[in-house]
Order: structure tokens, then sequence, then C-alpha cells
């Protein structure tokens, strides 16, 4: 088996070649003037493994490039971040239905999808054979033995903060939040006395940064000592990383599902495992 690593996930891709004892496949990518992307991959054994995140229309042409080139293997595309999962249903009569195109692209050519904290159950229905692997464990492991509590910005990552906070070995809440439009939300406190406490935020997913800041808020107002949030998926849209540290957060701690600064945490012995 080789591991072959698209331009968005270098880093993630060595680490689960590294896990899996394999080789990283030669691989070329690049843009031309006129926007038009190109892959090439030298893989010489018949399995192949891809890691790319899909993060970005050019994210998503370079996966689909580089599930081409090897159209003749055996190929498992690990897309760590499966960017348009948001856009899982018709919200509006007229919509695409996104996820549904990205996941007939992708299984048109893989014979295999694994992804990271698939942002829905719905998101997930659209794929015929795709395996999740979950990293909130690990991000909250990351916490353990920390004097917190740890807070969904939302009911909707409830779970996700329940399995975080367990092996942080912490008590955990969430706030109820109303989304007010794509960009903005207000939220509500929800039988939670975070006063002096140090609190951490945690979400599946930051884009542009709108939930948490508004979290983060509320939070301080409540008395909170201190917010740090952990999240798995740091898009960063719009330079979120600004503005939650100019909102008050301490912290900002994040996997290598998309390989930011503050990815610390890999998600790598995951992926690894369930290739195994
Ligand atoms: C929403 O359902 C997700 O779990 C995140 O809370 C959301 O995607 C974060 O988006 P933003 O950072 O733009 O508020």
């Amino acid at each position: 088996m080789e591991v072959v690593a698209g331009p968005a996930s270098p880093l993630l891709a060595s680490r689960v070649a590294d896990k899996l004892n394999s080789k990283v496949a030669q691989s070329r990518y690049k843009k031309f003037p006129d926007g038009e992307l190109y892959a090439r991959v030298e893989c010489n054994s018949q399995d192949a493994v891809v890691v790319q995140s899909v993060n970005s229309n050019d994210d998503l042409i370079f996966l689909m490039l580089t599930l081409e080139a090897l159209e003749d293997k055996n190929v498992t595309a690990v897309v760590p971040y499966l960017g348009y999962a948001r856009q899982d249903k018709r919200f509006m009569k007229g919509e695409a239905l996104s996820i549904r195109v990205v996941a007939r692209m992708i299984e048109d050519y893989a014979d295999k999808v694994l992804s990271v904290n698939i942002h829905s159950e719905e998101a997930k229905k659209q794929f015929e054979n795709i395996e999740e692997v979950d990293a909130m464990p690990v991000l909250g492991k990351h916490f353990k033995g920390e004097d917190i509590c740890m807070i969904s910005p939302d009911v909707g990552a409830y779970g996700c903060v329940k399995v975080a906070a367990q092996s942080a070995n912490c008590d955990f809440d969430y706030l109820e939040k109303k989304r007010l439009d794509a960009e903005h939300v207000a939220m509500e406190t929800k039988n939670m006395d975070v006063k002096d406490k140090r609190a951490v935020l945690i979400d599946d997913i930051i884009s542009t940064g709108g939930t948490i800041v508004e979290a983060t808020k509320i939070l301080l107002e409540q008395g909170a000592q201190e917010v740090k949030v952990g999240c798995v998926h740091p898009v960063f849209a719009s330079y979120a990383l600004n503005r939650l540290y100019t909102a008050g957060v301490s912290e900002v701690i994040a996997t290598d599902t998309i390989e930011r600064n503050v990815s610390e945490i890999s998600a790598a012995g995951l992926i690894a495992k369930a290739l195994k």
C-alpha cells in the first residue's frame, strides 16, 4: 500500500504513512495560469490511500484529479475534512444538495471513503461506502488533567462535547444557539454556572468563528475565568482565528484534518487504525 499526499494534507498524509509503515508516493500538483489544475502520481502499489481534505473548490478538483490518476488501483479516499457537508439538505426550494454532488464525484472514482467527524448523519447518508472516525476523544484527551469544564456552543454539538468531556474527565454543558443568517448567530445560556471556571468550548467545525465568538462573549459575561477553544476542523474562513483571539479566547487547539498552525492534535492514528 502507498499513501498519496494531496496538496491540502501533506503533513497528515506523511503521518498516516508513518503509522502504516507505508511509502508516500511521488506526486506533483500545479495550477496553470488560467486556473486549471494538474495532478500526476507515481504509485507502484496496487493499493493506494489518497489523503486530501476538501476545504476549497481547488482541494476538491485536486482530489478528483488524483483519484482519476489512480484509476487502475484499489483506492481509498481519505477526506479528513469533508467540505460541503453543511449543505446536507435543501434548506430552501431550488437549492442544490451540494454534499450529494461531492459524494457522487468521489465515489465514482474511489473504492472506499474515510472521513473524520462528518458534519451530519444526513451528509454521511449521501455516500454508499463511507467510514467515519471520531476525533473528539483525542481532542478531549488534550485537556485531561486540567481543571476545566467543556461547553458546546449549541445543542447540535452536545454529543461531541460529551465524548470530549468524557475523555478529558470533566463536566460539560451547552449553550442554545439561534442562527440569524449564514454569518450571524445569537445565543442563550442553558442552566450553566461557569463563574470563576476555566471553560473550553468544543465544536466540530470553526468556519467564520461567529459561533465561538458569541459563545465566548456569553461565557465571559457569566464570569468564566478563561475561555479556551477546541475543534476538529479549523476551517478558519474570514480571519476567524483573529476574531477568536480578539473576542478573548486564550487558546485555540485543533486537529490536522485541516493543516493550520493550531493543528497540534493529529488524526493520523485514528485514520491509520481505521485503514488497517
Ligand atoms: C454548525 O452546525 C457547526 O457545528 C459549527 O458550529 C459551525 O459550522 C461553525 O460555523 P462558524 O464558525 O461560521 O460560526
